[in-house]
């Protein structure tokens, strides 16, 4: 259990706010939950989501213990143990954490659950053979959090992260008075469809000087690719042809992908 006292004050405004988002989702138990990203042969290379899963299939993931950091309703638990990995996963938020439990029990997966900020963890030291964050570190307090990443993984471990990014330059740019008082509040019906934006108030999109700083934790990463250049940000994702154009120029142009990509994936061997 949480205990809100010992929160910094970013966590309880995280805290609150996924309250709020779990039980808007609350409809998601009554939804069959898919596999498909950890069963389906045809792997979608455009997808950040399906070429993590790609990479980390890659590890042999049957018997490792994998650590899920931020883990939410329990997506990313739920497929790694699906493959076969000891998995434990934490979140800020126990109505998420609720989800995820009986969503792994309904899948009759047997994964550890917990609630617990990522910047005071309660594993041992040198647990964990991977660690997988996604979406989450644009939420916390990195440099408390990178010091429990190291801490709970075993030498030799995977770090894998995909997350929301922007290179300084286009953040200035999505920050421009234009941008913010013009063109967003145009935008945000074609790209999100008239939803409300799921954006918390403290989280911020990783930079290229973050990317550096986790990349920095590893002894080199394996992998280091961006996606979304104008998906998402621009456009919907729900057109294919250009989800996949848009993954097609980031390759093309992968000298300054860095500039031009909206997320990005990294994973590697941590140093210990
Ligand atoms: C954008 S969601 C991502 C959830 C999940 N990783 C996914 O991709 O579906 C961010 C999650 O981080 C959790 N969170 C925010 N701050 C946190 C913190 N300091 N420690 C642990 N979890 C946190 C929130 O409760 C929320 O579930």
């Amino acid at each position: 259990m949480n205990n809100t006292e010992t929160m910094t004050e970013r966590q309880r405004r995280e805290l609150e706010y996924h309250r709020e988002h779990a039980k808007l989702h609350k409809d998601i138990l009554e939804k069959p939950f898919s596999f498909d990203v950890v069963t389906n042969d045809n792997r979608r290379w455009w997808n950040a989501h399906w070429e993590m899963y790609t990479y980390l299939m890659s590890k042999n993931l049957a018997g490792k213990n994998v650590l899920v950091i931020g883990c939410g309703f329990g997506d990313d638990a739920l497929y790694l143990s699906k493959c076969g990995a000891n998995v434990k996963a934490f979140d800020l938020s126990p109505e998420s954490i609720f989800i995820a439990r009986e969503l792994s029990a309904r899948e009759k997966l047997d994964i550890e659950f917990q609630e617990m900020p990522a910047e005071k963890m309660n594993y041992p030291d040198n647990y964990f053979d991977i660690v997988v964050a996604r979406d989450i570190l644009h939420h916390v307090d990195i440099p408390e959090s990178i010091s429990e990443i190291i801490r709970v993984s075993k030498p030799g471990a995977i770090f894998c992260f995909n997350e929301v990014y922007s290179h300084s330059i286009t953040d200035r740019i999505r920050h421009s008075s234009f941008v913010e008082n013009w063109l967003y509040p145009k935008m945000v019906k074609f790209v999100y469809g008239g939803k409300k934006p799921y954006i918390t108030e403290d989280e911020r999109k990783l930079t290229e000087i973050d990317v550096r700083v986790f990349a920095s934790m590893m002894e080199r990463p394996e992998i280091k690719k961006y996606f979304n250049f104008i998906v998402t940000r621009l456009i919907p994702d729900k057109f294919l042809f250009i989800r996949k154009l848009d993954r097609a120029l980031l390759i093309l142009f992968s000298p300054i992908s860095y500039i031009l990509g909206g997320r990005v994936l990294v994973a590697g061997e941590l140093k210990k």
